[in-house]
């Protein structure tokens, strides 16, 4: 038997230390690991260490004549059985997407004839970034094996999805892929290591919540938006999660932590919620509980708007946005349950019933935000379906959320 020989690529990023344990890990199963540090990932580990561990010289410098000599990148490449970038940087990952080819690194995940293996590890906000989601996609289609990141504590502070895995995990699945498994797989971890109820009443379900208000830029300083906190949507994405749900949470600008198990994207305007809706499709059940801003200027401003002396206010034309809520009823690919919110101040129960028809979703929760509702913690809703209005008491946005879950639930079931 041969000995599998391992080209180690190291990037950027606090996890860059834990590829020195897989180092270890993968001489103890036998393996012949060679390393090629970024210089991102020389500001986290040394090649120093790195050498001292692979017993081989550390490769870094796409330009360094004395390494192009002894062996070129072409068959730095080409002489190793896997590649494994460990840690995948948000960066590196941008470029092995788009085939950028501008260091050591990236050259040689362009020339490699050999499978490839990359394991991210960043920020939760940077994973969940679209720009990120669509690079991952794209590898997973050119036959890269991504193995997803854990959801845990960051070195950030932030809690979430970004964790590089455990080098154990690791070392078992480049075991698994030397063995011959499947290229282009995204692995993902077992479910008993997502905190989520595997057996609650949503578990195997696809929930899209949105939430928060909008802002529409009126230029670089300005823009239209409302009071809403997101706490009620935020609630029902961390109520959803913990009954198993996989829950996607489009989220306007809102001063509110990820609730745990959730998968949060941020927007800022209407336009662009609409958009990471479609795009997190299909989903079992949506709740719309966003306050999306009614309106956006016709045209944004490149600079700020001055007075121009004469006491008329500058004109703002404006221009009506998507109804999200409207656009999902009537898509082809609309989730089973649909819910909306109505944000009333007067004839709530009226203006709900209205809207429920108008919109064309199951389920319209209307409440009074006459009050201090709009960023208060407290909320009281009356749930108007077709043919029914039920009243719940006032009672905590979390039982609301909670109460909720279990009407989605029992409808999904039904
Ligand atoms: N909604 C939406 N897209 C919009 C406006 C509203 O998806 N452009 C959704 C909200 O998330 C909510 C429901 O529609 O679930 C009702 O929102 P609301 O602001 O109460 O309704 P509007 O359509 O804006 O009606 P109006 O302003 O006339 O009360």
């Amino acid at each position: 038997m041969t000995t599998p020989r391992i080209l180690l690529i190291v990037s950027g990023g606090i996890a860059a230390y834990k590829s020195l344990e897989l180092v270890r890990l993968l001489k103890r199963d036998g393996m012949r690991v060679r390393a090629v540090l970024t210089k991102g990932g020389a500001e986290f580990v040394t090649p120093l260490s790195l050498g001292a561990l692979t017993e081989d010289h550390v490769y870094s410098d796409m330009f360094d004549l004395k390494d192009e000599r002894e062996i070129g990148h072409i068959q730095l490449s080409r002489q190793a059985d896997l590649v494994v970038v460990c840690p995948a940087s948000a960066d590196i990952i941008a470029k092995m997407a788009a085939g950028i080819a501008d260091d050591l690194a990236t050259t040689i995940l362009l020339a490699t004839d050999k499978p490839v293996l990359a394991i991210p590890a960043m920020n939760v906000r940077m994973w969940e970034h679209a720009a990120t989601r669509r690079n991952i996609r794209q590898l997973a289609a050119d036959g890269v094996t991504i193995m997803e990141p854990d959801e845990g504590d960051m070195a950030c502070g932030e809690w979430g999805k970004g964790r590089l895995p455990d080098p154990e995990a690791i070392a078992g699945e480049i075991r698994r892929m030397l063995s011959g498994g499947a290229a282009g797989d995204v692995i993902t971890m077992p479910p008993a290591r997502l905190l989520s109820d595997a057996s609650g009443p949503l578990s195997g379900k696809h929930v899209l919540v949105t939430a928060g208000p909008t802002h529409e830029p009126i230029d670089p300083v300005r823009y239209i938006a409302n009071r809403s906190s997101g706490k009620q949507g935020y609630a029902i994405a961390a109520a959803a999660a913990q009954a198993g749900a996989r829950v996607t949470l489009i989220s306007g600008p809102v001063e509110l932590p990820t609730p745990r198990g959730v998968t949060r994207i941020d927007v800022q305007t209407a336009r662009e919620m609409l958009a990471a809706v479609e795009d997190a499709l299909p989903a079992d059940a949506a709740v719309l509980v966003a306050a999306v801003a009614d309106w956006r200027v016709e045209r944004q401003a490149g600079q700020k708007l001055k007075k121009d002396g004469s006491g008329a206010p500058a004109p703002l034309p404006l221009t009506e946005n998507p109804d999200i809520l409207a656009t999902l009823a009537i898509s082809a690919q609309r989730p089973r349950l649909l819910v909306g919110f109505a944000a009333e101040t007067e004839h709530v129960i009226d203006h709900a019933k209205a809207k429920l028809a108008r919109k064309g979703c199951d389920l319209i929760v209307a409440n009074d935000v006459s009050g201090d509702v709009m960023g208060g913690s407290h909320n009281r809703v009356h749930l108007v379906s077709a043919g029914s209005v039920e009243s719940w008491d006032e009672t905590s946005k979390e039982n609301v959320a909670a109460r909720l879950v279990d009407y989605i639930a029992n409808r999904l079931a039904n």
